[in-house]
């Protein structure tokens, strides 16, 4: 069996600490066998490399190893990414196609954030492990494939079964093994040694002399509560290498690069804004881009079912709720807006701009999203922004709104749609 110290080296892994090389040597044990594993801790603690070393240690290494970010894939298209579809088998589909696990026959697949697998999905998956079996979208044909499946999760799985938003049954069968990484303020005798090595890459990348933390400085990396873990780590080792001149960096210097509050949400917009404030353009950049990808995963599924159904009238009566989180609410009226649901939802037919949109989906465009998971943790922290501003102003949507920077209708559609 390879030492961890070797797989450390070969997958680039830093850091020292026994709970880090127990989940390698956790990860070296059950690579040869066929069992799944479910690999859990917060963003940015580096689940990413666990399923990378199973595969390459395992008999499976020449077969394909697709990573997947569930989160990523809008909930219409989904079965058909991972199962395939049937030529014909919805408005479109305009061929047969193999999904992933088709394609990963005698491979692996990573599930990342597996837990925001929609509920129908979730029984097809469930199917796949136990017996090996699938069916295509639209088809009748049962198939089989010889997959080994590793998952990954920085949600509370526990919590998602008790909202009933996770089959019980399918975590139990997914997390055969669990392997838990760390946040990495748990890992303090990490934390220097990860910053050193960022330091060195970066010097290297951009050819300047490698940053070097005075002992105030150390102090104040070591007590930081990195809650983006080691991808904030690196984040930070990489912006003071690129802006600060001096290259010896002294508490107040690194202070200035980590968020304010005892927490590391990005710092909330002050009132007095000078132009120059940076964390603020940055909050407000954040939040145009939250807003916009939301709106485009909700604008994506609609496409696909009105692709699916050719009936936008079907379409809309189904989806009325998301139609209003789109285009507005009607049921409160303080964010009463003058919408034609249905002029919104008349589509033109136009006949080669779908077609371009098919051929698009029908190739392997969601597979190795791992940027994916910044975004994720970007919305964790508009979460916390969000219940933080309205416990500031006792609820009151209108004060926390102006706050945020945003206007109260966007704010009421986050909080229904985080479930505040
Ligand atoms: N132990 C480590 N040593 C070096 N880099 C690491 C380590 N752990 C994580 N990283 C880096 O941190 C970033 C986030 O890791 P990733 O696996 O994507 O986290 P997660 O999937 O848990 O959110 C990546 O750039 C990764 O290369
Ligand atoms: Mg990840």
């Amino acid at each position: 069996m390879e030492s961890v110290q070797v797989i450390k080296q070969r997958f680039g892994i830093i850091g020292n600490t026994p709970v880090l090389n127990r989940a390698i040597e956790k990860a070296i044990q059950v690579a040869p066998t066929d069992i799944s594993v479910l690999v859990t801790g917060e963003s940015g603690v580096g689940k990413e490399s666990i399923p990378k070393i199973i595969h390459q240690l395992s008999h499976r290494k020449h077969g394909k190893y697709i990573a997947v970010n569930c989160g990523a894939i809008p909930e219409g298209t989904i079965d058909s990414e991972l199962f395939g579809h049937e030529k014909g088998s919805f408005t479109g589909a305009t061929q047969t196609r193999e999904g992933y696990f088709e394609v990963a026959d005698g491979g692996t697949i990573f599930l990342d954030e597996v837990g925001e697998l929609p509920l129908t999905t979730q029984v097809r998956l469930l199917r796949v492990l136990e017996n090996g079996e699938f069916i295509k979208v639209g088809s009748s044909k049962v198939q089989k494939t010889d997959v080994r499946i590793v998952a990954a999760t920085n949600a509370n799985m526990f919590e998602a079964i008790k909202k009933e938003k996770f089959r019980e049954d399918l975590y139990y069968r997914l997390s055969t093994v669990d392997i838990h990484l760390p946040p990495l303020r748990e890992r303090q005798e990490d934390i220097h040694l990860l910053f050193r090595k960022f330091a060195s890459d970066f010097a290297l990348k951009y050819k300047m002399p490698t940053i070097k933390l005075t002992d105030d400085a150390i102090q104040v990396l070591l007590k930081h509560r990195w809650s983006g873990n080691i991808r904030q780590l690196r984040n930070v080792a990489e912006q003071i290498s690129v802006l600060e001149q001096n290259r010896t960096i002294s508490a107040e210097t690194l202070k200035g690069y980590l968020p304010t509050s005892g927490s590391n949400l990005p710092a909330i917009i002050k009132h007095t804004k000078s132009d120059t404030d940076f964390s603020s353009e940055r909050e407000i950049l954040y939040k145009v881009l939250f807003d916009m990808k939301s709106d485009l995963n909700d604008l994506k599924k609609l496409t696909m079912e009105l692709m699916k159904k050719g009936n936008a009238k079907d379409v809309e009566k189904e989806h009325q709720g998301l139609i209003q989180k789109i285009y507005g609410s009607d049921d409160e009226t303080l964010y009463e807006e003058e919408v034609d649901e249905t002029e919104v939802l008349s589509i033109p037919e136009h006949q080669e701009s779908s077609q371009e949109m098919i051929s698009k989906s029908d190739k392997y465009h969601f597979a190795e999203e791992i940027e994916e998971e910044e975004t994720l943790s970007l919305h964790d922290k508009e979460l916390e922004l969000i219940k933080k501003s309205l416990e500031r102003h006792s609820g009151k949507r209108k004060l926390a709104a102006e706050e945020l920077g945003i206007s109260e209708r966007t704010l009421y559609r986050k909080i229904k749609q985080f479930d505040l």
